[in-house]
């Protein structure tokens, strides 16, 4: 390789935000033992903030973002990695507060990768992303309500944000499990999509609005929220006894207002959900249940491929709520 590479980079001089494609060489990339030819990345709702302003996350300029990656080991001073192996990349505060994935090459602490699983490959790896990652981490949380907690089979499932990058694969994720899928979403002109990934019925986003009762009929054995705020309090009301809901998200807002009553009267378990910081054993078990869980083919249906240029292009989409679909970041494209 040439001693330079491309990488988005973002900087914060005199108060003025930029990002711009530049060159950086490898004497740049300060932390981490193993470093990895990058094959693709993915654009993540996290990343759309920080390139737009850094997003109150990233507090060192100049940063390369980018929060999850696939990609081959070029050099590792760790002997559990060497040259040529496949690995994956998500959280642990790269494209936080270690450089990240919108680069050509990366280096990183071999204590946050995983080997990419024969099964799947780096493409397969980065349609899927952080996004489908806490997708299959919201589903095993809802799933746990049968192995776990030797509880009846969970038949209904609601997941909020339908149409977004977590919602759109837990919704694929939790009906290949056999689960019948209710999908919120605010998208009207969405539904065959959803039908199509496998969900049973689509409720509008807007019956979650409004006051909620102490207990409301308990309709849900698990709940998937990537949108916490105000509808969580009325999900959690709604949730039968001893249902789980996986919180990931904060689409619609930080606060909740909820009472003890879902958890005291019915055993309701609200299970918080961090991707960033999973354990490796754990990454492990969810990314060797992605290729039977997962049907990459329909994936690739609604995944764009973006160089640099286009990425800087779309993100502001994103944070707008006007993109829809993945999208995976190719550095040689
Ligand atoms: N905890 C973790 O480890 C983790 C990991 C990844 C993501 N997340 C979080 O999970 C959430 C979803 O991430 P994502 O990548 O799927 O984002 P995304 O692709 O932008 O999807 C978010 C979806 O939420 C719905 N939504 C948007 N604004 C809303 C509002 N004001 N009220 C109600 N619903 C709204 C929309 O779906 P509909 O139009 O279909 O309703 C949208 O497609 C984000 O908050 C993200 O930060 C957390």
């Amino acid at each position: 390789m040439s001693d330079k590479f491309k990488a988005i980079v973002i900087n914060n001089q005199n108060d003025k935000f930029s990002r711009d494609l530049k060159e950086i060489s490898k004497s740049d990339l300060k932390d981490g033992n193993v470093f990895v030819k990058i094959d693709y990345s993915s654009l993540n709702y996290k990343d759309a903030l920080i390139l737009n302003d850094g997003g109150k996350i990233v507090r060192k300029f100049p940063f390369v973002p980018g929060i999850d990656f696939s990609g081959k080991v070029v050099e590792s001073e760790d002997s559990k990695f060497k040259k040529d192996d496949d690995i994956i990349l998500t959280g642990f505060r790269v494209g936080e507060s270690y450089f990240g994935g919108f680069a050509q090459y990366a280096k990183v602490d071999s204590n946050f990768l995983i080997k990419t699983p024969k099964e799947l490959d780096n493409h397969k790896a980065m349609m899927m992303g952080t996004a489908g990652f806490t997708a299959l981490q919201c589903a095993f949380a809802v799933k746990a309500r049968e192995e776990l907690l030797l509880g009846e089979k969970v038949k209904d499932v609601l997941v909020t944000g339908a149409t977004g990058g977590v919602g759109s694969i837990a919704v694929m994720i939790l009906s290949k499990m056999g689960y019948d899928v209710h999908a919120v979403t605010g998208k009207k002109d969405k539904n065959e999509y959803l039908k199509d990934l496998g969900a049973k019925n689509i409720i509008d986003r807007k019956e979650f609005d409004g006051e909620s009762k102490l207990l409301e009929k308990g309709t849900w054995d698990g709940v998937v929220d990537t949108v916490g705020g105000a509808s969580l309090t009325k999900i959690l009301a709604q949730t039968k006894p001893n249902g789980i809901v996986a919180s990931c998200g904060n689409a619609g807002g930080i606060k909740i207002n909820t009472t003890v009553m879902p958890f005291i009267i019915r055993g309701v378990k609200l299970w918080g959900i961090d991707s960033s910081g999973a354990s490796i054993k754990r990454r492990e078990f969810l990314w060797n249940e992605a290729s039977k869980l997962i049907d990459f083919a329909k994936i690739q249906s609604f995944t764009k491929e973006l160089s640099f240029t286009e990425l800087l292009d779309t993100y502001p989409k994103l944070l707008k709520g006007e993109y829809f679909g993945r999208a995976i970041v190719n550095p040689n494209k």
